[in-house]
């Protein structure tokens, strides 16, 4: 059975705009102000209970609907559609007080209490029974309401616990994968330090220990835990299921968050939806924002997404939170949508009086309505409504890049050669000139269908399973580009490193192969063939070509002369591969001469600095993330469906501006 996905939600609504609404926190006078407001500001979707357990439920077994009806109901009398939340993310004081084992352990063996939120062990059988009893009630009762258009599962899953219920849940999550412990102390490397297991009951999770703990038991435990919260939620979901099959089912991201496998939760949602929250004051922040828009895509297998939570100015979580200054949430929401998103929602509707978050930023602040924040909003809800057109269209990219989370895993623990060689970070330098171009690029795991990319790029990917390679060089056989970046192909699914030059099961497929891996104390110069130098910094390594051509060499130091970028034609296709950290402009080059080998050219060829571009179905986005006013050369003439005027020739952007440029067909 197909599952219902954005389209259902976005079919009769367009853009989907609003927020998380906690009317549990304010007297029903305010819920009439509250839902005339969302109309003004075009608000038709609200998140509704996520963090409501204990009002919903106020002693275990008994329910208290009343109010959460009543909110329902207006909702549907101002033709607002609701995402409502199963509060599992929250337990009530009254689940840790009575059944206090609910209560997740740390690493240290330290219990954490309530009066917070997230208090919960993801394997407690009371907390799993509690969270299906709390989950059916709200199907039963709200399965028919008019206002119900998706189910919220949780909040930003992400908890774990080191407690002996989870410990026994971990044995069994192993015996499931090894079969016996012979294979288990096998794929351990348990002789190692007189780790060798006789008993299950002796498997623990990682614990706080004297030293450097097994890296293979603590890659398992992410493993685990991740599979562990997973379960939670499809226990959830199917209820949901079953109750409304025509109701989407989704749970709020986190980006690159590192405690969940998103590849393996992706299939479970029928909407993949996102919490993001830019870090003002950076000047990477656009380039990494747009990563993770590219990886929600990716997630949702091309289809649109979900921004599910974003601020409309400051949050209050940072040490000193900057506010979004007039534009900016303009920029951040529009962003969104040019990379896919077809929702805008925002953490929250109305900022809070008390609590933890009383110094959050809001869509209606502790000022009002009559305020500037609440025009902007207000602006910018009605205005999606012009780019009604965009939703469902898909973002094209002839680029891929390859991020996986076991890999991520397994690279950053402790005990390797650099700390400083970090999986994102890698991600995120080999994006930053495809995004400064404007070439679109799909965030994909390893092993995934890569026949419709041109050019693939697989930042690091120190985790890298024989057929995940195999896939890798079968794509450059058959005519592919790859760009390899260092420490890649280190270890197998086991995280026990491969022997031989590396990068072992690539070496072929490069032209190439090394021998040691050797951070840098300080940055080192290279030269490309042509002559040009370029500095490297953090990481180096020392290289051969076995076929491949030499691109760049270092020029100094030990290394002076060795290979520090190849290049190699193999098949029908072209494999790179760069054994050092390269300063972002040599990686701009790189990237360039990649490009050029897989024939891909971004949309437009003189994009200035700052303005990020992205072209969405048949719109082209421009957008000024930079602090002057800059004029931007177009190919084709275009309709900005944000003011309705026509465009030739180049358009005006000022700081924080943005086009939404429909692109006229050209004259026949
Ligand atoms: C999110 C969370 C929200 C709220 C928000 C504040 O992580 O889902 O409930 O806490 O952060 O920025
Ligand atoms: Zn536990």
């Amino acid at each position: 059975m197909v599952r219902p996905g954005m389209r259902a939600l976005t079919e009769r609504r367009g853009l989907l705009f609003g927020g998380d609404y906690n009317p549990e926190q304010w007297p029903e006078q305010v819920w009439r102000e509250d839902a005339e407001l969302m109309r003004a500001a075009g608000v038709n979707l609200v998140t509704v209970g996520v963090f409501s357990w204990a009002r919903l439920e106020p002693e275990p077994g008994k329910h208290d609907f009343g109010w959460l009806d009543r909110v329902l109901d207006l909702m549907a009398g101002h033709d607002i559609a609701v995402d409502l939340a199963v509060p599992t993310a929250s337990p009530p004081p009254w689940l840790g007080h009575r059944w206090p084992e609910t209560l997740p352990v740390d690493e240290g063996g330290h219990r954490l209490w309530y009066g917070s939120r997230n208090q919960f062990c993801p394997s407690s059988g009371p907390y799993r029974e509690r969270s299906q009893s709390i989950t059916t009630a709200l199907a039963e009762r709200y399965a028919d309401h008019p206002a119900l258009a998706m189910w919220h599962v949780g909040n930003e899953y992400g908890e774990v616990c080191h407690c002996d219920v989870s410990a026994e849940a971990f044995r069994g999550w192993l015996r499931a994968r090894y079969g016996d412990l012979a294979t288990l102390n096998e794929a351990w490397g348990t002789t190692f330090w007189s780790q060798g297991y006789g008993d299950w009951a002796e498997v623990v999770p990682p614990r706080r220990a004297p030293y450097i703990i097994n890296p293979t038991q603590r890659l398992d435990w992410w493993r685990f835990c991740s599979d562990e919260l997973r379960a939670h939620f499809r226990e959830q979901r199917d209820i949901l299921r079953a109750h409304t099959p025509d109701i989407p089912v989704t749970t709020n991201f986190m980006g690159f968050f590192k405690r969940v496998d998103y590849w393996s939760w992706a299939a479970d949602q029928d909407v993949i939806s996102n919490d993001c929250y830019p870090e003002p004051g950076n000047p990477l922040t656009p380039a990494r924002t747009a990563l993770t828009h590219d990886l929600m895509r990716g997630l949702a297998g091309g289809r649109p997404w979900l921004l599910m939570e974003q601020a409309t100015s400051a949050v209050n979580w940072r040490a000193h939170n900057l506010p979004k200054p007039p534009g900016q949430l303009r920029l951040e929401s529009l962003q969104a949508v040019a990379r896919g998103a077809d929702g805008l929602c925002y953490f929250q509707w109305r900022a809070s009086r008390f609590g933890a978050e009383r110094f959050h930023a809001a869509m209606v602040p502790h000022a009002g309505p009559d305020t500037r924040l609440h025009a902007e909003v207000r602006a910018h809800g009605q205005e999606l409504r012009g780019l009604a057109e965009v939703a469902g269209e898909p973002v094209p990219a002839r680029v891929a890049m390859v991020f996986g989370w076991e890999s991520w895993w397994a690279l950053e623990d402790r005990g390797r050669p650099s700390d400083r060689l970090n999986a994102v970070d890698q991600l995120l330098d080999y994006y930053v000139p495809f995004f400064e171009r404007g070439v679109s690029v799909d965030v994909v795991p390893p092993g995934a269908d890569l026949s419709a990319y041109a050019l693939v790029v697989v930042p690091n990917l120190f985790l890298l399973g024989d057929r995940d390679a195999a896939a890798l060089t079968a794509y450059v056989q058959g005519g592919g580009v790859l760009v390899v970046g260092p420490f890649s192909g280190v270890v197998d699914e086991n995280s026990h490193v491969r022997t031989g030059r590396f990068p072992v099961p690539l070496r072929e497929v490069l032209g190439a192969s090394g021998e040691e891996w050797l951070p840098a104390g300080q940055p080192v110069r290279c030269r490309w063939s042509g002559g040009l130098d370029f500095e490297a910094h953090t990481w180096t390594e020392l290289l051969r070509a076995d076929g491949a051509e030499v691109v760049a060499e270092f020029a100094e130091g030990d290394l002076a002369g060795r290979p520090a970028i190849l290049r190699h034609r193999s098949g029908a296709g072209v494999a790179w591969y760069v054994g050092t950290m390269p300063e972002p402009a040599a990686l701009a080059s790189l990237a360039g001469r990649a490009l050029a080998d897989a024939g891909v050219r971004g949309p437009l060829p003189d994009l200035p600095a700052g303005v990020e571009a992205v072209r969405r179905g048949t719109v082209l986005f421009l957008l000024n993330h930079g602090a002057t006013t800059v004029r931007v050369p177009i190919p084709k003439p275009g309709v900005d469906l944000l003011t309705g005027a026509r465009a030739e020739g180049h358009v005006t952007l000022t700081p924080r501006a943005v086009a939404a440029l429909r692109q006229e067909v050209p004259a026949a």
